[in-house]
């Protein structure tokens, strides 16, 4: 190489050596490689020399420009590595840091005892059924046998939303509307829990809001001793084994004969305490024989089968088993108090 090759390339050695960082190199390559560059500078000066110097000359130059590349590409590889090794560096996680717990909710203790209602009836062969809350007037009460001017319409003060729609004031507007829609067929057997409205004032035992679930079994030959057995099982099941359950006559439009259901203390196993008042009975859902007029209306031949129904409310059974004396407590989402039900119980 001549001598002002070796000054060029002894430049470009320095000048790759001290590149700090990609975009310096890529300046080093413009200013050795590039159009304007020194490399082509030397080639341009090819047009001085003779026919015979041309092509050793052009063939050192070459050998320069290879040079130059070369250690630039080295360079490249090595800056790149250095900056990955760099940014590795500032984004270190530190994985022993306590993380940030995440607090887990319960579940909400009307639901807890929807749950184990569904468990327990889904386990003997019922559905279970969802229905709207705003509701017709029709299923909520003209086909549960509770006409315009029926006295027991004062007993079920309504929210309406105009004359012929409400929010349901029970789960029996559901049974209606699955009555209807078997269109004859037997057997029925289903619950449906929801939430359900009336206009009460709210207080330790009253919310305007609630939650029941209804029963319904229709097929031939279904006596109140099989609600009786029913209402049994149900009432081991959620308070402990070996409640009995005792009727009292009651009145409710749709079921004939109407019954008031009272299970055996399960504070004091029947014995009298003050939750029971010393009855030895709680009371805890309504129930009945589905009326004939009932069964009739959703076109089913009332002579040739019979059907129980049921009303439990949600929050009276809540309330006996975990022992809640308020049943504003589960609407206003105190979480000191709902944070007492243990999903895993
Ligand atoms: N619907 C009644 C209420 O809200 C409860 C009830 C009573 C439901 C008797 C029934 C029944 O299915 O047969 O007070």
């Amino acid at each position: 190489m001549s001598d002002v090759m070796e000054q060029v390339l002894a430049e470009a050695r320095a000048a790759i050596e001290n590149a700090a960082d990609l975009d310096g190199l890529n300046h080093v390559r413009i200013q050795f490689l590039g159009k304007k560059g020194s490399v082509q500078a030397l080639m341009a000066q090819m047009k001085n020399l003779s026919r015979e110097e041309k092509p050793a000359f052009g063939q050192k130059v070459n050998e320069l420009k290879g040079e130059v590349s070369r250690r630039i590409e080295e360079k490249q590889k090595e800056l790149a590595e250095l900056g990955q090794k760099a940014r590795m560096a500032s984004e270190k996680i530190d994985i022993t840091l306590p993380g940030d717990c995440m607090e887990l909710g319960t579940i909400h203790p009307l639901i807890m005892i929807q749950q184990q209602l569904e468990d327990l009836f889904l386990g003997m062969g019922y559905k279970v059924a969802e229905g709207p809350e705003v509701e017709q007037d029709y299923y909520n009460f003209e086909l549960a046998n509770i006409p315009k001017d029926h006295p027991a319409r004062d007993m079920q003060d309504t929210f309406y939303i105009d004359p012929n729609t409400l929010l349901r004031t029970h789960t029996t507007a559901m049974q209606m509307r699955e009555l209807e829609k078997a269109e004859g067929q037997l057997p029925i057997k289903l619950i449906c829990p929801g939430k359900v409205y009336r206009r009460d004032d709210d207080d330790a035992t009253h919310s305007h809001q609630f939650m029941q679930c209804e029963g319904l079994v229709v097929g031939e030959h279904i006596t109140l001793a099989d609600l009786k057995g029913t209402l049994e099982y149900m009432a081991s099941a959620m308070f402990g084994s070996g409640r009995k359950v005792r009727f009292r006559p009651s009145y409710f439009p749709f079921t004939e004969p109407s019954v008031e259901v009272d299970v055996s203390c399960p504070f004091c196993n029947g014995k009298g305490c003050s939750v029971c008042k010393g009855s030895g009975w709680i009371e805890i859902l309504g129930a009945g024989m589905v009326h004939p007029h009932v069964l009739e209306m959703n076109g089913f031949d009332s002579e040739k089968c019979s059907g129980f129904a049921f009303g439990v409310g949600l929050e009276r059974v809540a309330m006996l088993k975990y022992g809640i004396d308020d049943i504003r407590n589960f609407y206003t989402n105190d979480l000191r108090f709902l944070k007492t039900f243990n999903r895993f119980d």
